[in-house]
């Protein structure tokens, strides 16, 4: 019984070794057991497969005739530390194979458990590093052409850095010459806005300036047209009622002296003939009364007076006038309006007389709601408008035109010529009148007035 014990025991044992044996032999380090001289005892499979030498071959040879000659010091200083003390020891040797392919291994050992029937004897693990220094030379390049790459690109960086500050720089120096050149604007604007300002505030003062002067101007005028017109009153009244009586009365007592003559006696002729003279001269003066003031355009209106004084012009100048009054019948309008017609008519009919060589003229009243027209039209030799006006007053007077013009002005109206040699003349005017009609009333007052004044001076 205790025999079978035994063999069980014993094959236990056997199995058991067997199987740290696979494990020894087909571990994936070497696994070496070396003397104190470095002579190998034992060595697993993968071991003699590193060095490239058959097992057995391995056994009693120098662990250090595999090593290349710079790593044999370290090998025996590591040999000699692991005898020395127990602790585990590790270096990195280069070795070469017995084909001589180089490689590298990391050492690891330790001192082996002491057996009284052996020599002392270390335990050495060996790990090829081929792979990891091939990895590790891998990871270095890789690292290395990583820092290029890195170095590159930061150099790189660091150049379009550079540009782009120096661009930013630029940016700042345009930015803060066009912010100086704005404000230069700026400043330029508001020193001519300031100066346009003074400048418009100079005009609008000297407009205000010319405006008054030109009323005052106008108003002068006014005054002037309107003692001219009331002179021109007061000397036609006293022609009228005091020369004209005086010479009707003479002209009468030359008529009773001429009557009481006898038949034969030779003063008669002379008294015909002296009563003719005086005939004469009571028609010049009523020719010059009706000049100055037509007694029809205070009594009968603007349309009368006109149509009587063109028949006259006609009968005096031979030339045929066409009279038409379209609207106006017996519409009255101011005593400044009707007179300022009256005398641009007078005026222009005169310039035809003295100037034009007409054959015809035509004169149109023409009366609409809110202006009245008047156009002097003749068929005569005409003349350059323009230049005539624009010429500055001579010694000879020639100021017919511009008194047309100027008396048109103050009554608000315009007057337009148009002429050109060989072609006639044709005088537009215009004058601007209330819409409503001036009222009976005040006609009635304003007749009522100039006949009681002229009543009172034949009184
Ligand atoms: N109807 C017309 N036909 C031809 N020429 C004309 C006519 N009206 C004016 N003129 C020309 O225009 C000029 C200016 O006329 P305006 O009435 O200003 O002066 P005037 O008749 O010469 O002198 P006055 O001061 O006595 O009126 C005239 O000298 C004449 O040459
Ligand atoms: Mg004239």
């Amino acid at each position: 019984m205790q025999n079978e014990e035994l063999r069980i025991g014993r094959s236990q044992l056997e199995h058991s070794r067997a199987k740290y044996a696979d494990l020894f032999d087909f571990a994936p380090v070497g696994y070496f057991t070396l003397d104190q001289h470095g002579r190998v005892l034992q060595v697993n499979v993968r071991g003699a497969r590193l060095l490239g030498v058959a097992r057995a071959k391995l056994l009693h040879q120098r662990f250090m005739s595999f090593l290349a000659s710079a790593s044999v010091p370290v090998f025996l200083r590591h040999l000699r530390e692991v005898f020395q003390g127990r602790a585990r020891r590790f270096c990195e040797l280069s070795m070469q194979n017995v084909d001589g392919r180089p490689f590298s291994v990391q050492l690891e050992s330790v001192l082996a458990e002491e057996d009284p029937d052996e020599d002392r004897c270390c335990r050495t693990t060996v790990i090829d590093l081929t792979l990891r220094k091939k990895a590790e030379d891998a990871l270095r390049k890789g690292q290395e052409t990583l820092a290029t790459m890195v170095e590159e690109r930061t150099r790189e960086l660091s150049e379009s850095n550079r540009a782009l500050q120096a661009q930013i720089l630029q940016r700042e120096r345009a930015e803060r010459e066009l912010q100086r050149a704005h404000t230069e604007l700026e400043r330029r604007v508001q020193e001519r806005t300031a100066e346009l300002l003074q400048t418009k505030q100079v005009l609008e003062a000297e407009i205000v300036q010319r405006k008054r002067a030109e009323a005052a101007h106008l108003l002068v005028l006014q005054r002037l047209v309107e003692a001219q017109e009331a002179e021109s009153c007061r000397v036609a009244r006293e022609l009228h009622d005091q020369f004209g009586q005086e010479v009707a009365a003479l002209s009468l007592g030359l008529n009773g002296i001429g009557e009481q003559l006898p038949l034969n006696s030779p003063l008669r002729p002379r008294v015909a003939q002296m009563l003719d003279i005086v005939g004469s001269v009571l028609r010049d003066v009523h020719s010059l009364v009706w000049k100055l003031r037509p007694p029809a355009l205070d009594d009968l209106g603007l349309a009368t007076a006109l149509e009587r004084y063109t028949a006259e012009w006609a009968k005096l100048s031979g030339i045929p006038v066409h009279f038409h009054n379209c609207g106006l019948d017996h519409r009255r309008m101011s005593s400044q309006i009707e007179t300022t017609l009256y005398r641009i008519a007078q005026e222009a009919l005169t310039n035809v007389f003295k100037h034009a060589q007409a054959r015809n003229v035509s004169v149109l009243l023409e009366g609409q709601r809110n202006q009245i027209g008047l156009i002097i039209e003749d068929d005569g030799r005409g003349f350059a408008v323009e230049s005539m006006l624009n010429r500055s007053p001579d010694a000879q007077g020639h100021v017919g035109l511009l008194g047309m013009r100027e008396r048109a002005t103050l009554a608000g109206g315009t007057v337009n010529i148009e002429s050109s040699r060989g072609s006639g003349t044709t005088v537009f005017v215009r004058i601007p009148v209330a819409t409503e009609p001036v009222r009976d009333l005040e006609i009635y007052e304003k007749n009522s007035r100039s006949i009681g004044r002229r009543s009172q001076h034949h009184a």
